[in-house]
């Protein structure tokens, strides 16, 4: 697979893979979940550097460790490692820590992105999309897409319809300057907030976030149902 991004400047990834799986209910850890015999996490891995990543830091439980690093065992860059944390926020955190140190006017400027482990099937061109947009100034970048199903709001009485079209669902990669987003991490830390998604933590410090396409295929394995798609997606050689 040809890397669509080859600029020399470095582009991490912090990949988020401590969760608990609990919604698939699997039989080992969600990011180690097979589909057409690649883990999860071994497939995110491969699309981000196909998109113009150049080094990734994986988040993954503490216990365990050596099942993770074997199914990264061909990664096709370099892999860093760190422990979980209680919630996703803190599992960034963790991430964020492990990044190498840069002098601070570089450091300042690199571009970091955040991504869940299980959206595996991320296309190459939409990772492109976020680093572009950060090196274009972009504080926060998120890509998103439109919302196909109705939507219902719930009130104390009842519920209330809501304009589809004016809705975004978030994905991720979602794409930082580095200075942006340990400093929001930071800040969120001092304060003890816990924020949905690491754009919102960069909005939390007074930063605007800047939307770009994402792709149905990015979508996050969660369910049982999010499997069969997965498959199906591999055998008609989509993304994957
Ligand atoms: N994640 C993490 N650390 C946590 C919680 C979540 O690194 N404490 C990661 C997951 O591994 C996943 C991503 O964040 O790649 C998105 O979370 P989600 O899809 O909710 O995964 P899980 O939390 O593992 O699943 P569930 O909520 O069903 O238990
Ligand atoms: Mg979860």
């Amino acid at each position: 697979m040809g890397h669509i991004n080859n600029t020399p400047e470095p582009v991490v990834a912090i990949v988020v893979a401590a969760g608990s799986g609990s919604r698939l209910g699997a039989e080992v850890p969600k990011a180690l979940v097979p589909v057409a015999g690649v883990p999860l996490l071994a497939r995110a891995v491969t699309q981000l550097a196909a998109g113009g990543v150049t080094e990734v830091v994986v988040v993954a439980p503490a216990e365990g460790r050596q099942a993770f690093m074997d199914a990264l065992a061909d990664a096709p860059i370099p892999v860093l490692w760190a422990d979980g944390g209680a919630e996703r926020q803190h599992s960034v955190a963790h991430g964020l820590a492990m990044l190498p140190d840069l002098p601070e006017a570089d450091a300042e400027h690199q571009v970091v992105l955040v991504h869940d482990a299980a959206r595996a099937f991320l296309p190459a061109d939409m990772v492109a999309r976020v680093v572009e947009a950060v090196r274009g100034g972009a504080d926060a970048v998120v890509p998103v897409i439109p919302v196909t199903d109705s939507v219902r709001e719930l009130v104390d009485d009842g519920s209330t319809v809501v304009d589809r079209a004016r809705l975004r669902a978030v994905q991720t990669p979602q794409g930082f300057r580095r200075g942006v987003i340990e400093e929001a991490h930071r800040i969120l830390a001092e304060t003890e907030t816990i924020v949905t998604d690491d754009a919102a933590a960069a909005e939390y410090i007074g930063c605007t976030v800047t939307l770009v396409d994402g792709s149905r295929d990015a979508f996050k394995v969660t369910e049982p149902l999010d499997l069969v798609l997965a498959e199906a997606l591999v055998a008609s050689g989509g993304t994957a």
